[in-house]
């Protein structure tokens, strides 16, 4: 069974640590410094382990949108619906707190991530390419509906 919940800094750290996608994941400093607006960190448990996260925070609130910016699940716990029952209870509290728009960006390597939003309602609304960085990023939105 999964359970959703409220988590915080420390606990989504640890998590990331062990998701393989993430090469340098953040570090705690890094989301304290993203979530000095309105934000939200949801965890997924299963059989009381830590398992994947969602977390995301409010960057304009005039254009409804909120974003979620970082995400992921265990590679072992993978294909049981944890993303799935975390994006659900982020769209809910969104709604509740009076947002339109979920929008996210995600680099066009993480197929998994992109079929998973786009099964989920999301559509493609930019291709964001840098002199930087030759990785293209796909930013991605959902209209809620309350
Ligand atoms: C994308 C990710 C979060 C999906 O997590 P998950 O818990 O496996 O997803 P769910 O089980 O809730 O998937 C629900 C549906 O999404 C689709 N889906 C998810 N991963 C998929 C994959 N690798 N290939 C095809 N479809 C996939 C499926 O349709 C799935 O439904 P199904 O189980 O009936 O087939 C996970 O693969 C992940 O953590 N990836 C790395 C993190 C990442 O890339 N982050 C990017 C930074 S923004």
């Amino acid at each position: 069974m999964i359970n959703i919940r409220r988590g915080s800094i420390e606990e989504v750290v640890e998590i990331s640590k062990k998701i393989p996608e993430f090469n340098n994941p953040y570090q705690a400093e890094d989301y304290q410094a993203k979530f000095n607006t309105k934000h939200i960190i949801l965890v997924a448990e299963m059989n009381n382990q830590l398992v994947g996260f969602k977390c995301g925070y409010e960057r304009d609130f005039s254009t409804g949108k909120f974003y979620s910016w970082m995400g992921g699940v265990l590679p072992e716990y993978r294909k049981s619906g944890v993303a799935r029952d975390l994006l659900i209870a982020m769209e809910e509290w969104c709604v509740n707190e009076g947002y339109k728009i979920l929008e996210f960006k995600t680099l066009n390597e993480h197929k998994s991530m992109l079929i998973f939003s786009l099964k989920y309602g999301f559509e493609i609304t930019e291709v964001i390419n840098s002199p930087k960085d030759p990785r293209k990023r796909i930013v991605l939105q959902k209209q809620l509906k309350p």
